[in-house]
């Protein structure tokens, strides 16, 4: 296990400047307000490699180089702490344990790009986290440290705090920007991406928390050092969150190269109960679920992307093989069904067609055309769907009948000749 990230979290009192002081808190903006020109920031934070920790990986450098080449005098830095995905609670724990940290990186990266004024999004379901940040920016303010002229340089950056109401969907950056502009959460096409056209219409960064709370640490142990932790694609640490039947849940910091087996076994003790494990979910609801011969597979984007999987936001839903396996996945699908925010088709009739005929394949009418169906609508949100919810979906009713394909045909063909059984019975 790692402590870099999260290393105050439970050690400081999380509002107090005074005591993100002693440990070197804040040296990062002081540094670069006083002795680094934006560009050298953009620069150090893509020799870093640090990639997005909210799911997709995109490369932060990238992104804040995009928004930083804009020419226009209003920016914004937008902080995503809409952390939704079922499973995942990574965010929390910083959010709640070093609130101070993550608005430094914001600070910073409006630093950098440009921007004077910056939002973090927050889900209302983390009430004490909000009043956690809404304290944290007010100390903040009162040292100089965010306002006009930080610090008695020329850069001036407010931040306003603003609460989801617990629609998924909102967590995606396009509905995000939506619902900051005070309409509804309604996810739009890509391209134009938010660093192009953003709220408002202006240049605007989207980061994940995790991914801000990074910022300090790769500005004051340098690029270089940083990259040290990991492995050559994947650089630096990630937060996971574990739930399901294993002896030891949380959030725990691990460097990228373990392996999902030295996760399970060695840092969550292994499965609860003596049970066996069916299989693990990664990324949440929206993720794989990947079985045991796959345990050996490290935390690295490129190894995963290889697989065709995506460690997504970092969540390992553990499963044991007492778990009905259609029944399981029938509820990923009837959440998404529900968060659908229903403007594309892919996705709003997707979901709920295949909730259909997994329900009919569960109550023993299901049909090897049911099979056919499930694959085909799947890849057709998968491909056309307008956002990430409806793209990923069906990943676990995809990952389910590649890795478990024996059971469902199993449940279709028992079925069958359960009937023709049946059938036979009454003719004779
Ligand atoms: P995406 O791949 O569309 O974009 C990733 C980021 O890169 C975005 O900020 C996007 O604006 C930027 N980007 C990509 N190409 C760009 C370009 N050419 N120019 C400028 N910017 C560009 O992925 P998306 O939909 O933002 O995120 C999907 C991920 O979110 C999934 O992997 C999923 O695991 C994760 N997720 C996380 C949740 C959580 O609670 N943390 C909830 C739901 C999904």
């Amino acid at each position: 296990m790692m402590n870099l990230v999260s290393r105050l979290c439970g050690k400081i009192n999380p509002i107090s400047v005074k005591d993100y002081r002693e440990y070197d808190g804040l040296k990062a903006l002081e540094v670069c307000l006083f002795n680094r020109e934006p560009n050298e920031l953009v620069d150090i934070i893509k020799q870093s490699n640090l990639k997005g920790r909210g799911g997709a990986a995109f490369p932060t450098g990238l992104k804040w180089e995009f928004v930083a080449s804009e020419n226009n005098d209003t920016k914004y830095v937008v902080c995503n702490a809409d952390e939704g995905e079922p499973g995942t609670f990574k965010d929390k724990v910083l959010l709640e344990g070093c609130p101070l940290q993550i608005i430094e990186g914001m600070i910073i990266a409006g630093y950098a790009v440009g921007a004077n004024n910056g939002y973090i999004y927050i889900r209302g379901e983390y009430p004490r986290a909000k009043k956690l940040l809404i304290d944290a920016i007010s100390n903040l303010e009162k040292e100089g440290y965010l306002g006009q002229n930080i610090l008695g340089q020329e850069f001036s950056f407010n931040i306003e705090v603003r609460s989801g109401s617990g629609a998924y969907i909102c967590g995606e950056e396009t509905a995000l920007i939506k619902s900051i502009e005070g309409d509804a959460g309604r996810a739009r096409h890509k391209p134009p991406y938010p660093p192009n056209e953003g709220l408002w219409g202006k240049p605007t960064l989207v980061n994940n928390v995790e991914t801000l709370a990074n910022i300090p640490l790769i500005i004051n142990m340098g690029p270089e050092e940083y990259k040290r932790y990991g492995t050559s694609s994947s650089n630096g640490t990630k937060l996971i969150s574990v739930s399901g039947c294993v002896v030891n849940k949380g959030v725990f910091e691990v460097e990228f190269g373990i392996t999902l087996r030295e996760i399970l076994f060695d840092i969550c003790g292994g499965l609860k109960d003596g049970k066996q494990l069916k299989f693990i979910q990664l990324g949440g609801a929206s993720g794989a679920c990947l079985p045991e011969e796959l345990l050996d597979t490290k935390l690295d984007f490129d190894e995963l992307r290889k697989l065709d999987i995506s460690l997504g936001s970092g969540a390992i839903l553990v499963v044991d093989d007492t778990v009905d396996l259609l029944g399981f996945v029938k509820t990923t699908m009837e959440f998404f069904k529900h968060e659908s925010c229903g403007k594309c088709v892919p996705c709003r009739e997707g979901n709920k067609h295949i909730v259909k005929i997994l329900d009919r394949i569960i109550q023993g009418n299901g049909t090897e055309r049911d099979l056919d169906l499930l694959k085909n609508i799947s890849m057709v949100m998968r491909d056309c769907s307008c956002c990430g919810l409806g793209q990923a979906a069906p990943t676990a009713l995809i990952t389910t009948m590649r890795f478990f394909e024996d059971e469902y045909n199993d449940l279709i063909h028992h079925h069958y000749k359960k009937d023709i059984d049946k059938l036979n019975r009454e003719v004779i």
